[in-house]
């Protein structure tokens, strides 16, 4: 295992590119499985939830090709395995995409339930209820998911629960329904970008959807589907982090290779904490200066400000002029950064699922622990702006879900440095 050591206070400025999108490509990866042709999916980010995604379909007999330009080739050689890995599984929520494609071309699946993890409880009654509603029969047997199906048939599925709808769950049941026999309506389905990037790859290999974007959508099962050729969407949220470092250490840089439309809220936001936003097709120029602005902050499902830079957010504002609010709808338990922010000298108080935030002067550089992805980032951002120097242990939360941003920061001006535990 490895930890970052940066010392803090370096000027970033210049230009970074965002790589393809992460939440994106998983699902999209998943769907080699429906495929009867190669997929091609270009701008695949090289972190090690792809990796393990990767080695999860190889078990499964879907071959994976790293071709020039990040290009995934993936192509199913074997279609007769139905059981996940376990262990590969227990690395990466994500793997959980395989089950609605295993049912739907395979017949039958046995995966692994997931468990809680460091951001909260993380069910999946929704994904299962829908792959349910379309025939399959579904049984947890010793903590698997045991799934087994005929053709599955068009049906009327409701994917919104208490914190509103499912991402990976309508990746799930809508790949699945693609190939169902007939009509199905998914009401209640996530709207966020990725799923609308995973819809378009499969409308490019011959499946009928409509309404992808809106919380309806319709599809039309079809016998088969095409490989087919498919750029990922930028990551969001890399480069909602890039902007947020820039903001936290009151640089100016400009993020490029993005879509400004997917970071509509961010970019309110940020502009209301007092930096200057610059914004072109495919590219967003920050500059910040002066005060940090105290702003209230709440996670919410698409197009609000996503739960996955809730806690970078948090880095910035424990710098703001005054006190901020930072609340978590999508999972209220998210907060496990507070007390290692505080460590740095932050000055956060969490109770309910709200965090009040009340501005320091300065951070101080100490040693710190990430425990999950999104977590890792918001202590690296603090460590940029930190007095002295800063060690972020457990390095490898933040490569599951980051192309190397200690790098992309690196080229930037920061300073920091990867050391391999003693
Ligand atoms: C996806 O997770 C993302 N992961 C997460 O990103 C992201 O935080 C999350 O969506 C919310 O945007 C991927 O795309 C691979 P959900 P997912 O199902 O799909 C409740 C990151 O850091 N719920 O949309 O697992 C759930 O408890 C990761 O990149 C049910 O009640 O999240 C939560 O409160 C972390 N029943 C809410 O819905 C279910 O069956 C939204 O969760 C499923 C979810």
């Amino acid at each position: 295992m490895s930890h970052l050591k940066i010392t803090g206070r370096r000027r970033l400025s210049g230009t970074v590119r965002a790589s393809g999108s992460k939440n994106a490509a998983l699902p999209m990866m998943a769907v080699a499985i429906l495929a009867d042709g190669p997929l091609r999916l270009e701008g695949v980010p090289r972190l090690d939830d792809v990796r393990t995604l990767v080695d999860l379909l190889g078990a499964l007999g879907v071959e994976a090709t790293h071709e020039p330009d990040d290009t995934l080739r993936l192509e199913t050689v074997d279609p007769k395995p139905t059981r996940a890995d376990d262990e590969l599984l227990r690395r990466m929520r994500a793997g959980f995409c395989v089950l609605g494609p295993l049912v739907a071309r395979r017949g039958a699946a046995v995966v692994s339930l997931p468990g809680g993890c460091a951001i909260g409880d993380r069910p999946v009654d929704l994904h299962l209820a829908g792959l349910a509603a379309l025939g399959a029969d579904i049984t947890i047997e010793h903590g698997y998911v045991v799934a087994r199906a005929g053709r599955l048939t068009g049906a009327a599925i409701h994917l919104a629960g208490p914190r509103g709808p499912t991402v990976t769950g309508t990746a799930n049941v809508l790949s699945a329904a693609v190939l169902a026999r007939g009509e199905t309506t998914i009401t209640g389905a996530a709207v966020e970008p990725e799923i609308v990037d995973l819809g378009q790859l499969l409308l490019a290999m011959g499946a009928k959807i409509e309404g992808l974007g809106t919380p309806t959508l319709r599809v039309t099962g079809v016998d088969r589907l095409s490989g087919a050729t498919h750029r990922v969407i930028p990551d969001r949220i890399e480069a909602a982090t890039l902007l947020l470092a820039a903001a936290i250490t009151r640089d100016s840089i400009a993020v490029t290779g993005v879509v400004p439309g997917h970071l509509g809220e961010v970019l309110a936001k940020l502009a209301t904490a007092g930096s200057a936003l610059e914004i072109g097709p495919d590219w967003v120029r920050i500059a910040a200066g002066g005060a940090v602005r105290p702003v209230d902050i709440t996670a919410e499902p698409y197009p609000g400000v996503p739960t996955d830079i809730q806690a970078q957010w948090m880095a910035m504002l424990s710098l703001a002029d005054g006190r901020s609010t930072v609340r978590d709808r999508v999972f209220p338990g998210r907060f496990m950064h507070v007390a290692e922010l505080n460590r740095l000298g932050a000055r956060i108080e969490h109770a309910d699922g709200t965090a009040v935030v009340t501005g320091v002067s300065r951070l101080t550089g100490a040693t710190v622990t990430a425990t999950d992805l999104r977590a890792s980032a918001a202590l690296v951002l603090a460590g940029l702006a930190a007095e002295g120097e800063t060690v972020v242990r457990h390095l490898e939360h933040l490569d599951r879900g980051y192309q190397r941003l200690d790098e992309k920061l690196n080229r930037l001006g920061a300073e920091m440095e990867r050391c391999d535990d003693d």
